[in-house]
């Protein structure tokens, strides 16, 4: 036995599950990964193999693992006492720095996760307009809170008409009554995105979305879908929200939005925005914020919101994105790894493709064409990606699986041209074996 295997069944004597969250555990391979130490692009596991992580920490470590700018910035804090629990002046200094960087952000503020940044918008979304009802897009994941476990893993089977999609829950647990909250609309469906304002415009405080839907890899919106969804919202005085906690800083440093050139009234930023160390953000409109507490009558607080190591490992991180240069090495990386994965798979003879867009991307067995949205991701075959991410990893190339239809995998900026030679070479053997075992003998 491995000491990566025994230290699951140690685990699962104490932690439920095994796990510290349930996503943790890799279906291709049966059990978390368990990296004994990680440099830039590498991680090691308990029994000293190495790998290639395209993982990246579910996308949080966007400069690398152990970023020596981000490492420098949390000693000086540590040596300063990291008094947690009151402001610092790098507070403001990283507030301003986002302010400057992100389109929509005018006021920001500092809390603990991506699931806590899209909850704390939401609220106030329905504070400022004195409305209720949601709109969320079929299949967008904007974290764990029962407000929006709805539609993130629908089964094919289930997923109603695309008129009106099923609202599957997400788990267990969650109080009756909530999917009536939620209106449902499949992504790039402009037709059925304008029925829906037309019949329910006047209750909706606002509309949520992944601007690029990396969640189920990587889906890009219609431009037609973005601008109208922008007009309708701004018409009816419905809050538009970009969800960021995955896009955000992943092909330019003003996130999605900026890349596409629409702004939304508010946004969430998380995993990427801390440098590797848990915080997130969300941010908007002054007028929006100043809803807010202690100046307005919204509640956002927490006892860890804005702990000076994550505001100071934030500021170092975001600082890096904004370097001349930085997002031309993410897209040259990402064009060659995305091309040259093509090619394998189109030499190997396996019907896959490969999606993906600054440093995130997904990969797709079994569909014909370009997907659009959910509908599309839970076509692909799952049993094929299982089998692919389990042969990588086999191989020294971390991929990881979520449980979800389709995954999203990404590489950081520590990847250097040389590196993405040496996975592709890893995954031309992986594929090859792949295909062999595919072929009848
Ligand atoms: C778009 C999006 N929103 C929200 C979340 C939840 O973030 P967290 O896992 O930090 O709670 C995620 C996490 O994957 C996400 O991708």
């Amino acid at each position: 036995m491995s000491r990566v295997t025994e230290q699951f069944e140690v685990a699962r004597q104490y932690l439920a599950g095994g796990v510290s969250a349930s996503t943790r555990v890799n279906r291709a391979v049966g059990h978390p990964m368990y990296f004994d130490r990680a440099n830039g692009c590498r991680v090691w596991d308990l029994d000293g193999r190495e790998y290639f992580d395209l993982c990246c920490s579910h996308g949080a470590t966007l400069l690398g693992h152990g970023d020596e700018r981000v490492r420098a910035a949390i000693d000086r804090t540590l040596d300063r006492g990291a008094a947690c629990s009151y402001e610092n002046e790098q507070h403001a200094e990283f507030a301003k720095l986002l302010c400057e960087t992100i389109p929509c952000c005018e006021r920001v503020r500092f809390t603990g996760s991506g699931t806590e940044a899209t909850m704390h918008c939401l609220r106030l979304a329905r504070a400022y307009t004195g409305k209720s009802l949601l709109l969320k897009i079929e299949g967008h994941f904007h974290g764990y809170h029962d407000q929006v476990m709805y539609s993130i893993g629908t089964p094919a089977d289930r997923l109603g008409e695309p008129a009106d999609p099923t609202h599957f829950p997400g788990s267990a647990g969650i109080a009756p009554g909530l999917d009536q909250q939620l209106v449902l609309v499949p992504f790039n469906r402009l037709d059925l995105l304008e029925q829906a304002f037309a019949k329910h415009s006047r209750e909706l405080a606002a509309v949520i979305l992944e601007p690029v839907y990396y969640n189920a890899g990587c889906i890009l919106p219609d431009p037609e879908f973005l601008t109208a969804l922008r007009d309708m919202t701004r018409q009816h005085g419905v809050l538009l929200i970009f969800d960021e906690v995955l896009s955000a800083f992943r092909m330019t440093a003003g996130g999605a939005q900026e890349y596409l050139g629409v702004t939304p009234d508010l946004c969430t930023l998380g995993k990427a925005v801390g440098g590797g160390v848990p915080l997130s953000v969300f941010g908007g409109r002054q007028d929006i914020m100043k809803r807010l507490m202690p100046e307005g009558d919204c509640q956002h607080s927490g006892t860890y919101n804005g702990h000076p190591v994550a505001v100071a490992a934030g500021l170092a991180a975001v600082t890096a994105y904004r370097q001349p240069g930085f997002y031309d090495h993410i897209n040259a990386v990402g064009a060659r790894l995305f091309a040259g994965l093509n090619e394998i798979f189109r030499r190997h003879d396996v019907f896959a493709r490969v999606q993906g867009l600054g440093a995130r991307f997904g990969v797709y067995f079994g569909v014909p064409a370009e997907l659009r949205g959910y509908r599309d991701a839970v076509q692909h075959s799952r049993p094929a990606m299982l089998k692919f991410i389990a042969k990588a990893i086999e191989h020294g190339v971390y991929f990881h699986d979520y449980g979800g239809a389709a995954c999203h995998h990404g590489f950081c900026a520590a990847t250097t041209l040389d590196d993405v030679q040496t996975i592709l070479q890893r995954l031309d053997i992986a594929v090859a074996e792949l295909a062999a075992g595919e072929r009848p003998a």
